[in-house]
This record gives structure tokens, sequence and C-alpha cells, in this order.
């Protein structure tokens, strides 16, 4: 074997990923070496408890409990233990140690990124993070490096692999979310926290993360309109089945053109939308995640693959740690996130998209018109509407709730909402069962 110089790795958790990093950089440590020019040694695992069972059988005297020293004199520290504290510490400790820092932590780097870039500037190291947004899928690197040329305009991704798990097997089996949620936890697909899963914290992370790599902008956190998939039950998903859609929870990040001589800006936002059954996201089954990115130059790329689970994004850690041996061989300082077009986040009121609006209306001569110039004085342009009569006079047919799906034309956000209070106290109304938007086209 050629005589590599021996870099020192230092692996922060054991998780469903660390563990399959460890098992991976152990069993292919030779032809990794032959990869990155530099012999990979594991110098140490720090997790919370060395004598709990891991997924991968790993030899017992690399645990420890103490990360701190085991970061000390590493040439790159992975950090796989999620959450914010005390990977954030660990993080900065391992860039002021002299290390190169590869993480998968989406939540660290969405609220915390660009402390942790300007640290990993200031001393000349780099931050991997390619496992942080999308699982498996290479789609930090296409951002970062093979798109840098061009100008991207609008990416739609679905990008949470546990609530694509459990909206497709509420769609494609009728299970229940509970059940589902648990499927989801028991595969290691979802946060410790499921939480941050099924309400949409995970995406918006995602979110923010591929935002700003893509329109060359600090996005914060705060400035992702963020909703969850909590509200979506069975008979959404039949409606929607119904018009020909199927909901999924997207990411959506969109450049903006500038209005009235002003810049142009940017709307990061994460929702369950309606996505057109013959969309190619529609038939994005399980936990995977798909990301479909427009730019100028390139037109339309989609990026597809496992979007969560162990060893899938162990895949994405060592390809980073590969990289990172690769810079540690040639030398050189690190290159940083390009922040500088500073584009201002829009608030989620001026976006202009599709909608469905569902109803329950009193089944009355003169109700259909009365929605219909509700909306239209809302500026809310009605594109198709279907009525179903729901409970009626067995003599008369007449005299019971009807229900409405309204689909509209582009609209915008604020409009759309204030229309749908103004619906909802019309007195014709009985409920607003839903309002979805529509993504896609
Ligand atoms: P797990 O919860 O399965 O594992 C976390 C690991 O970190 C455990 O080994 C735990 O130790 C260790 N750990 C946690 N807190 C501490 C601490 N204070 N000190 C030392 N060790 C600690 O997480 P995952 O492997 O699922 O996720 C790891 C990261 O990867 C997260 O940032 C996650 O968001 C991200 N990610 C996960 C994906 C997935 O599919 N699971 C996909 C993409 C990204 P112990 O075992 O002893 O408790
Ligand atoms: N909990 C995340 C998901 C893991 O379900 O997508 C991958 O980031």
């Amino acid at each position: 074997m050629t005589d590599y110089r021996t870099l020192r790795v230092a692996l922060l958790g054991a998780g469903a990923v660390g563990s399959q990093v460890a098992d991976l950089l152990l069993k292919h440590g030779d032809e990794l070496a032959d990869r990155a020019g530099a012999k990979l040694e594991l110098a140490g695992i720090a997790v919370r408890d060395v004598d709990a069972k891991r997924d991968a059988d790993l030899p017992r005297e690399l645990f420890t409990t103490d990360a701190e020293t085991l970061i000390v004199g590493s040439d790159i520290v992975i950090e796989l233990m999620g959450g914010i504290e005390p990977a954030r510490t660990q993080v900065l400790h391992a860039i002021a140690s002299g290390a190169d820092v590869v993480t998968a932590n989406k939540a660290l780097l969405a609220t915390h990124g660009s402390e942790v870039f300007e640290a990993a500037d200031q001393v000349g190291a780099e931050v991997y993070y390619e496992a942080a947004a999308a699982g498996a899928i290479p789609i930090i690197r296409p951002l970062r490096d093979s798109l840098a040329g061009d100008r991207v305009v609008r990416i739609m991704g679905i990008v949470n692999g546990t609530t694509n798990y459990i909206l497709d097997r509420m769609d494609t089996e009728g299970a229940d979310f509970e059940g589902v949620l648990a499927q989801a936890q028991a595969l290691g697909y979802a946060e410790a926290d499921p939480t941050a899963d099924v309400e949409g914290y995970d995406a918006a992370q995602k979110a923010a993360i591929l935002a700003s790599l893509a329109f060359h902008t600090t996005v914060p956190l705060d400035a992702v309109h963020r909703e969850g998939i909590t509200s979506v039950d069975a008979a959404m998903i039949e409606s929607a089945r119904h018009a020909g859609y199927v909901i999924k929870l997207l990411a959506v990040c969109e450049r903006l053109a500038a209005e009235d001589g002003g810049t142009e800006s940017i709307s990061v936002r994460v929702y369950p939308a309606l996505v057109e059954r013959t969309h190619p996201l529609a038939s994005v089954h399980g936990a995977n995640n798909a990301v479909f990115v427009q730019a100028e130059a390139a037109g339309d790329l989609m990026f597809y693959g496992a979007g969560a689970g162990g060893v899938q994004t162990a895949s994405a850690v060592l390809g980073d740690v590969v990289s990172a041996a690769r810079r540690h061989i040639a030398g050189g300082v690190g290159v940083g996130e390009s922040t500088r077009a500073n584009l201002p986040a829009v608030p989620i009121g001026r976006v202009i998209t599709r909608y469905q609006i569902t109803l329950e209306v009193d089944d009355q001569p003169g109700v259909l018109a009365t929605v219909a110039g509700i909306l239209s004085e809302g500026r809310v342009s009605i594109a198709t509407v279907e009525q179903t009569v729901i409970e009626a006079d067995e003599n008369t047919r007449t005299g019971g709730s009807a229900r409405l799906v309204i689909g509209t034309h582009k609209a915008r956000e604020q409009d759309l909402s204030e229309t749908v209070e103004r619906l909802a106290a019309s007195g014709v109304v009985e409920r607003v069962v839903s309002v979805l938007r529509v993504e896609g086209n």
C-alpha cells in the first residue's frame, strides 16, 4: 500500500448516522485513503454513553465521553451529535484547534451558520455540510460549486424524509398519521424530537441553507415562512387526489424580480402544498427527497435520492471527509461562502401562487354568487369550482350543506388570506375546511 500521510479523524456521535460513518470508515479505510491521498485514522468516537448498543459493530476502545480532548490534535472533526449545544461549542473548538469540520447538523448551521463560517474563515479552515440538506443527495456542492457561475431562480424541494414518508403512506395506503410517524422514527428517519420534522422546522432549516447558497445571501431561519403537516388529514388527502393532486411538504426558495425600481428579493417558505400528480415531485415516494432547481442558464435540474437514513447519509458525510482530507494534503485556506448579494427576504404576504380553497357552505340559492363576489372583491380570480351536496333536505334537495372546492388563478397571499377571512365571516360559509397552495408551475 502507498505510504500515505495519516490524518487524524475525530467522530462526535455514533447514532443512526455516526455509527454508519465509523463502520464505513473502518471497513473501506484503504480505498478511502487512495481517494483522499491520506490515511484516515479514526482516532475516537465521542458519545454520551460508551456502553450503549450501536447499529454497527464498532471497537469498544474507540469510544469516549470526552469530546473536548478527542478534538485536540485532530485534522478532521465529524460532528454528528445533532442539536445546538454542545455541537456548536465543539465545532467552534474544532475550528479553533485547526481542524476542518464535517457536519450534517442543519439545526446548527441554520441558526449559528454565520458564527461557524466566520470562525472558519478567520483561521482558514473549511466547513463541509453536504449531508445537512437532503441526506444522501448531492445538492450542496452543485449549488456551491457547479452552479456558482449561474443565477438560480427557484428551488422547489421535498427535503424532509420523515414527512414525505408519512404523507406518501397516507396517500397510497390510507395509513394513519401517528402510526406512520412511529415507523419513521423506528427506521431512523426522524429527528430526536420528531416535532422538528412534522412541524416543518427541519425542512425550514434546510430551506435556509439551500437559499443562502443559491442566492449568495445569509438567510436567517426567522426569514423562512414555516408550516408543518399536522393539519393534513385523510379528507384533505382524498380531496387532493380527487382534484388530481398529491400533498407534499415543500421547501420553496424563489428569486423575485425587482418592483418599483427597487432591488431583487427572495422568498423562502415551507408548507404542505398541492402538486399535480403528473409533476416529477409527485412521484417521490417514501423517505426519498428531491430538489428541483431552476437556473437562468442551466434551465431545470432535478436531484433525487435518499433524504434520510443512517447509511445513506453516511455516504454524503464520507464524501465530505474525503474532500477535507484532499484539502489538507493540497494545503491552502478554505473557501468561504459568498453571501455578498445580500438579498432581502419578503414576508409570506407578498408571495404569489395558486390556491385551492375548500369550503362548507349553506346549500341555498345565491350562495355561490356571494362567494364569487367576495373572491372578486378580494382580487382573487376563480379558475375552477366544484360543488358536492353533502347534506340536503330529502324532499326539496335544498336547505342542507354543500362542499365547494375552488381553484384560483395566481393571487397574492395577502389578498388571499384577507379574502378567506371575509368568506369565513360572510354568513354563507359554515366552515373553511382547508386552504392549500398549489405549487409546481
Ligand atoms: P442520533 O440521535 O441517532 O445520534 C446522536 C449521537 O450523538 C448519539 O450517538 C449520541 O450519543 C451523541 N450525542 C448526543 N449528544 C451528545 C453529547 N452531549 N455528548 C456526546 N455525544 C452526544 O442522531 P442522528 O445520527 O440521526 O443524526 C446526527 C446528525 O445528522 C443530526 O444533526 C441530524 O439532523 C443529521 N442528519 C440525520 C439524518 C438521519 O437520517 N438520521 C439525515 C441527515 C442528517 P449516545 O448514543 O451515547 O446517546
Ligand atoms: N429527520 C430528517 C428527515 C433527517 O426526515 O429528513 C434527514 O435530514
